[in-house]
């Protein structure tokens, strides 16, 4: 009996090399990643980047120190944040949730600040935000909150792309302080919040003072063509929260201010033991640079369109919707799904089942053509195979 914690329901299967968007398991079977750690892995596996600046740091025997003293690798990691977000300061954590909680913090200290003694933030339905009190009473899914009440308070739930609705908070609601949204909801179902609905967005929080926080830790750092979505949109955010592709597999997030929500930390707001050690911050420098210099977006673009257009040619009128960004896509069926992970794996392809019934693709930015091509040749007879057995049944 294995003494992890059973908090996840496990695949039966241990991958112990990879290699680009290849992984092979203990028994030497080898597989074609299309999940990328759940959208962390942005320079796939192995990158010899990322590997030779990793065992550099390793070797200088200086992996950590302590944010009581200057890191300079945090100061160059902070730079290029700071230069690919538009923004100005840069908290490093350890995860999404540090990053969203972090965010949460700065809109509740940008209210007081404001005078707003009990500041509230409006958020969205299906979003998910993480897994603390905070970040999951942010969160609009019950069953992330059921068992954990009472919930953290302040939060107020509208619908995506749906500007009325929060129209109508700004009428009745003196209290909002924020508005945090994913641009691209990653667990709830790959659901793309409309580029004009992010415009109207930031107008109505430019009209009511309010931070616009942009929770990228999923659809951020390059998969969609761009850095960020939100640079779709032509906007810039006050607060932009980042983990997961952010150091290419080291553990990390990032809350990152400007605008409106540049300088509401100060000394002794906020801390992390760990948060922006010289480890994690070589790898976000490599990351970022290596996504620079190898034009990695512009391939996630090109490669994420001939996934997106085929899967639409080849199951369009078989499934419910085909639909994503770049390197972010979902394939929504009209019921749930999740045995086809499993039937995925069987065929030599790693991917993922979000809210029951969408197909969740989120491959590294250094798939190729070749490769991309492979993913839908492996993933479309399983769901036709899947929906006509179902059908049958
Ligand atoms: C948009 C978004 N925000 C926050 C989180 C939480 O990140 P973590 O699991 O690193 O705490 C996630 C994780 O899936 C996410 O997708």
């Amino acid at each position: 009996m294995s003494h992890v914690m059973n908090t996840y329901a496990r695949q039966p299967v241990a991958f112990v090399r990879g290699e680009g968007v290849w992984l092979w398991d203990e028994e030497g079977r080898k597989y074609l990643d299309a999940l990328a750690g759940i959208a962390v892995n942005t320079l796939g596996y192995a990158h010899p980047r990322l590997n030779s600046a990793l065992l550099k740091r390793i070797q200088s025997g200086v992996v950590h120190t302590s944010n009581l003293f200057r890191i300079p690798d945090q100061e160059a990691a902070a730079d290029r944040v700071a230069e690919i977000t538009g923004l100005d300061e840069v908290f490093f954590c350890n995860s999404g949730l540090e990053a969203t909680e972090a965010s949460i913090k700065v809109a509740r200290k940008y209210g007081h600040d404001r005078g707003i003694a009990e500041p509230a933030i409006v958020v969205m339905e299906k979003a998910f935000h993480g897994r603390s009190l905070a970040t999951l009473s942010a969160t609009g899914s019950r069953k992330v909150q059921a068992g954990f009440e009472p919930l953290v308070q302040g939060f107020v739930r509208v619908p995506l792309n749906d500007l009325e609705a929060v129209r109508q908070v700004a009428e009745h609601n003196r209290n909002i302080a924020a508005v945090m949204v994913e641009p691209i909801q990653g667990e709830g179902g790959i659901n793309v919040a409309r580029l004009d609905y992010l415009r109207g967005l930031k107008e109505i929080c430019d009209r009511q003072q309010w931070l616009f926080i942009s929770d990228e830790v999923q659809c951020g750092l390059g998969r969609t063509g761009k850095w960020f979505v939100y640079q779709h949109a032509g906007i810039k955010p006050d607060v932009v929260a980042l983990a997961k592709g952010l150091a290419s597999g080291v553990p990390v997030g990032a809350c990152v201010v400007g605008n409106r929500a540049k300088g509401i930390f100060k000394p002794g707001n906020h801390g992390s033991t760990f948060g922006g050690n010289p480890l994690a911050m070589t790898a976000v420098v490599t990351t970022i640079d290596t996504v620079k210099e190898e034009k990695l977006m512009e391939n996630a673009a090109r490669v994420g369109n001939v996934i997106l257009e085929s899967l639409k040619t080849q199951l369009g009128n078989i499934v419910v919707e085909v639909r994503g960004m770049g390197l972010m896509i979902g394939v929504e069926l009209d019921r749930p799904c999740p045995e086809l992970v499993k039937l995925a794996l069987d065929a030599g392809l790693v991917m993922n089942v979000t809210a029951d019934n969408v197909i969740r693709l989120l491959p590294a930015l250094v798939m190729n053509e070749a490769e991309a091509r492979q993913v839908v040749e492996r993933l479309v007879p399983l769901v036709k195979a899947f929906l006509a057995r179902r059908a049958a049944a």
